[in-house]
């Protein structure tokens, strides 16, 4: 596990960017795996600066997201499919046909997560993005998932629900109570892994990331046994590092 520390937000999402450019402009096919969240904003609109700019095209790469809320139509402006569309694919020129968000609708959501793990067995994935929850969740792989998890629907924590009342008008009973990520099994299969960490909320669970056991009680310590981790995290995230 490599980490660097960056001074703040915009330092981090530089550090994160200049890591991924080299794989996106080195495999034109390449596979992302993508993360909703505040934390990749900033390396999303880098992300599109670059592309505007014609230094890096996106048309034959494939994506592959994290997760998705259960039960919130695609068209609601907090699902993830959403989101992804506002923050990214809109403004670049991937084929929106080969972005691949989880079916948080299926009427057999265990069928399908099934397919969205075959899929993305079948798809490797060149560069992971992350972000981290304040309970050290990965896409939404609460505290307690199996590290040999598959893509699965997951009841979400009340301080997960918390953290993300911000886009629901702060109700937390507007917040879905379901979603279904990709299992922590699939993650770790992904060749290279960039995590991003910003503010002093995350700052407990980056040191239990890195310093803490290897343990399902933090689901990114599971990280610590990947052989191609980049962690940035900023200087209030990385405040117990030192
Ligand atoms: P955030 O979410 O980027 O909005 O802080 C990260 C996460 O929960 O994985």
């Amino acid at each position: 596990m490599i980490v660097i520390q960056a001074k703040d937000y915009d330092e981090m999402s530089l550090k994160a960017y200049e890591a991924m450019k080299k794989v996106l402009t080195e495999k034109p096919d390449a596979v992302l795996g993508l993360a909703t969240g505040s934390t990749p904003v900033g390396l999303y609109k880098l992300m599109i600066e670059d592309y505007k700019r014609g230094l890096v095209s996106y048309k034959r790469m494939t994506s592959i997201n994290l997760d998705e809320y259960v039960g919130l139509p695609v068209t609601h402006p907090e699902s993830y499919r959403s989101f992804m569309n506002r923050n990214l694919f809109d403004h670049i020129d991937i084929d929106i046909a080969n972005t691949h968000v989880p079916d948080g609708l299926a009427e057999d959501l265990e069928k399908s997560a099934a397919a969205y793990t075959a899929f993305a067995a079948a798809h490797p994935i060149d560069v992971q993005i992350l972000g981290i929850g304040a309970n050290g969740h990965i896409g939404f792989n609460e505290p307690g998932t199996p590290f040999d998890s598959h893509t699965h629907v997951v009841e979400l924590k009340e301080g997960t629900r918390r953290d993300n009342a911000r886009f629901f008008d702060n109700d937390i009973n507007k917040v879905p109570t379901h979603a279904v990520t990709l299992g922590l099994k699939d993650i770790m299969n992904a060749k290279f892994i960039i995590l991003l960490a910003s503010g002093s909320g995350k700052a407990d669970a980056v040191k239990k990331m890195i310093k803490g056991t290897v343990d399902e009680s933090c689901p990114a310590s599971v990280l610590q046994t990947h052989p191609n981790v980049l962690v940035v995290a900023d200087e209030a995230a990385a405040y117990y590092l030192n």
